[in-house]
């Protein structure tokens, strides 16, 4: 009788050395009592291929894809979920029946983080704001159209991107400039920051937020620092405040699931492990 091998998962991106995601799996495989493992495997670019082939083979039983080869996974991948396909982008893989699936969890993600850090909002929230037009930013207008929300406007630096976006997703989506931004804020019951501004080391997002309406939410998927200064001044005015770290947690899950066979919770020990690393070691990317 051969044994079978130990159930294996990993990160893999170029570089890939500053990683969260084996400390998120790897608390999960100890809280559940699993015996696997979740490591790191740099894929240069141009080899993401090769690296694909090995999934399902010697235990390996997916992935977790990050910089730069989301788009080239989704590519690579022989058949992807809805949202997905839908985002041309894929951050989870793993093999079934010697076809290789890709999935995007990060619509998911957010989702997961607003029900933790803003209970009750989709009862609420009809109409949104995003800042910024890049992956982020199409996943959680993904996750917002499939909730039902009635309009969802996009603030970006450069309006071009921000018109692909709308055209890409419907009616629903509307375009404004950047100078436009403050003065509709009022009519928004979310504000969500998906550039990368405000992120230690990059320039603040300086946003003038003071037209939002009291009872609106205010979310951020920056989560090095911890509490971005969009946060910050949010929390100050009252609002109901989401910093990134819940997506990056919320977004593990569903591949720790589908790799070891048990949902996995986010809970607040895992958070705090999670916050300790960033307050010890600085910037890294998920
Ligand atoms: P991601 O996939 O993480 O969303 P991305 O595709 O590189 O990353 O998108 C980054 C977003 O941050 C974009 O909306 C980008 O605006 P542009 O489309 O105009 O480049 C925004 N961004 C990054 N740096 C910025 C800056 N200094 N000022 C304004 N917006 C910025």
């Amino acid at each position: 009788m051969t044994i079978p091998p130990r159930p294996r998962a990993c990160v893999t991106g170029w570089p890939v050395d500053h990683s969260r995601s084996p400390l998120i799996h790897g608390h999960w495989l100890g809280t559940y009592g699993i015996e696997g493992s979740y490591e790191r495997v740099a894929t240069p670019p141009g080899e993401f291929k090769r690296f694909a082939a090995s999934i399902g083979i010697g235990g390996l039983r997916g992935a977790n894809v990050t910089i730069p080869h989301k788009v080239t996974a989704f590519a690579e991948c022989d058949r992807c979920t809805n949202v997905a396909q839908a985002l041309g982008a894929v951050n989870t893989i793993w093999r079934e029946g010697g076809i290789l699936w890709g999935d995007n969890t990060d619509a998911e993600g957010f989702l997961g983080s607003l029900d933790e850090g803003a209970p009750g909002w989709r009862r609420e929230v009809r109409s949104a704001v995003i800042l910024g037009a890049g992956g982020a930013s199409r996943a959680i207008v993904y996750a917002l159209l499939s909730v039902g929300l009635d309009r969802i406007t996009i603030v970006n630096r450069t309006i071009d991107r921000a018109e692909v976006v709308a055209e890409a997703f419907g009616p629903k989506l509307f375009v404004l400039s950047w100078a436009e931004a403050p003065d509709w804020l009022g009519n928004a019951d979310i504000l969500i920051n998906t550039t990368s501004l405000g992120m230690s080391g990059q320039n603040q997002l300086g946003i003038e937020i003071s037209r939002l309406k009291a009872d609106a939410i205010v979310a951020d998927v920056v989560y090095v620092p911890l509490e971005t200064a969009l946060i910050r001044d949010a929390r100050r005015l009252g609002h109901r405040s989401v910093g990134g770290l819940g997506m990056l947690l919320h977004q593990a899950a569903p591949g720790f699931e589908r790799w070891f066979g048990i949902r996995p919770s986010v809970t607040s020990e895992l958070r705090g492990l999670v916050e300790a690393d960033i307050l010890g070691l600085g910037a890294k990317i998920s």
